[in-house]
């Protein structure tokens, strides 16, 4: 599956190295080639590819939203068409104190989903560190036995987007747990 990030720092270099090491073809979508957080990405894994935001977008079938909540609606709106995407929203909307930067009234994929209407939003990958996503096992966890497997929450409104990533959070060896529409997004808390 054809995968992106837009952001490549902690959450975002941690989920593209372990997607590329599952086979998948990941791209960054950098706006700046020769960043830190693309060249220390690189480090990790030679096979993440940089290309031009427009272009890493266009051919991506998910793409990984892993920027700061603030820098959300530049990122995305610089991004191209998302028409039909899936689009991964790992950022949390953090306010002082680790508060709720929206005031617990509006989830953060909401607003997501509110600069990109016609994409196909999922929350995931944003109630653990991303110390997790470098390294998912979790020391309880038997093979075979599901019920141990850590479990990822998940939120989207199309069934068949957060099928998708579903699959993606087996392969990085956590079990989805699908919370229901996106609005749901807003209980994580997120
Ligand atoms: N850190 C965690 O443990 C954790 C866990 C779960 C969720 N989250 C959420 O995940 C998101 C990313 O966190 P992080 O710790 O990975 O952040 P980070 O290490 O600071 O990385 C942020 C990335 O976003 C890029 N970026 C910043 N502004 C951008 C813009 N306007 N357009 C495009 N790209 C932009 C940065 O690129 P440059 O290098 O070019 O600046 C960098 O690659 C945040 O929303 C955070 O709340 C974090």
């Amino acid at each position: 599956m054809n995968i992106t990030f837009i952001g490549i720092g902690n959450v975002g270099s941690a989920l593209a190295d372990h997607l590329a090491q599952q086979g998948h073809p990941v791209t960054i979508a950098a706006r700046d080639p020769s960043s830190d957080t693309v060249r220390a990405a690189q480090e990790k894994n030679p096979n993440l590819i940089p290309k031009p935001v427009t272009e890493a977008v266009s051919e991506a079938e998910v793409i990984f939203l892993a920027t700061p909540f603030a820098a959300n609606e530049a990122a995305l709106k610089s991004a191209g068409d998302l028409s039909g995407k899936v689009v991964v929203d790992c950022t949390n909307p953090v306010g002082t104190n680790l508060s709720h930067g929206l005031n617990s009234t509006l989830s953060g994929a909401e607003t997501v989903q509110q600069i990109i209407p016609t994409a196909k939003v999922v929350k995931a990958f944003t109630i653990y560190g991303f110390e997790n996503f470098e390294n998912s096992a979790y020391s309880g966890y038997k093979a075979g036995d599901a019920a141990l497997k850590p479990a990822m929450l998940i939120a989207g409104d199309d069934a068949a987007a957060k099928a998708t990533v579903s699959e993606l959070c087996t392969q990085l060896g956590w079990e989805a747990i699908d919370t229901g529409p996106l609005s749901m997004s807003l209980h994580y808390p997120c």
